[in-house]
């Protein structure tokens, strides 16, 4: 797949989740912002409100960002790499994440974010395909095509490990905001 061509077919034909029963969840925020953040894909609050990030992660991943004081309307653009709810919550197959990248690269290429936070495991793996652990990569700045990205845990994982004691990835995650704060002050 050449990852700067358009998709030829229209989304209901190509991913298996997107029927007549499935929202198609496309983004949140500021489609200008400088900071894309990458998720998994939708759950059932995600699914309701037609927006990506809007249950209780997402709650936890705008209260991170605002205790960086990052600023979640002007600053962020919000998006998943699969767009329609997998039943029950499951992580999405790797078909599934095939047939979403299309369209999720029409995504950064519009939006041309320069800085990238990848939420968990499955974002990760989607853009880089490596299956190194996020525990190794959070944190670490990547250079992908001229663009700074930053694997980052899940804030579903963190709501598993609520402790706030340094070393912890709670207390890691809010490090890592804090560098991607700086770096959005670096490019204002
Ligand atoms: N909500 C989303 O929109 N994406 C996730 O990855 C998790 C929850």
């Amino acid at each position: 797949m050449n990852k700067n061509s358009a998709p030829d077919k229209d989304f209901s034909e190509v991913c298996d989740l997107s029927n007549s029963k499935n929202k198609i969840v496309v983004s949140r925020g500021n489609p200008f912002a400088k900071l894309m953040i990458i998720g998994e894909a939708p759950g059932a609050k995600e699914e309701e409100l037609g927006e990506p990030f809007v249950g209780r992660s997402g709650k936890l991943l705008d209260k991170l960002l605002q205790n960086a004081e990052i600023d979640i309307n002007q600053d962020v653009y919000f998006c998943n790499v699969v767009k329609c709810r997998p039943p029950q919550n499951r992580r999405p197959t790797k078909t599934e994440i095939q047939e979403n990248l299309p369209w999720l690269y029409q995504q950064i290429k519009l939006v041309n974010p320069e800085i990238i936070l990848l939420v968990g495991a499955t974002a990760l793996e989607a853009i880089f395909k490596n299956k190194s652990p996020i525990s190794i990569l959070r944190g670490k700045w990547i250079n992908w095509d001229g663009r700074l990205v930053m694997p980052i845990f899940h804030p579903a994982y963190l709501l598993r490990n609520q402790s706030k004691d340094e070393g912890t990835p709670m207390s890691l995650t809010k490090s890592d905001f804090l560098k991607v704060k700086e770096k959005i002050d670096t490019l204002k």
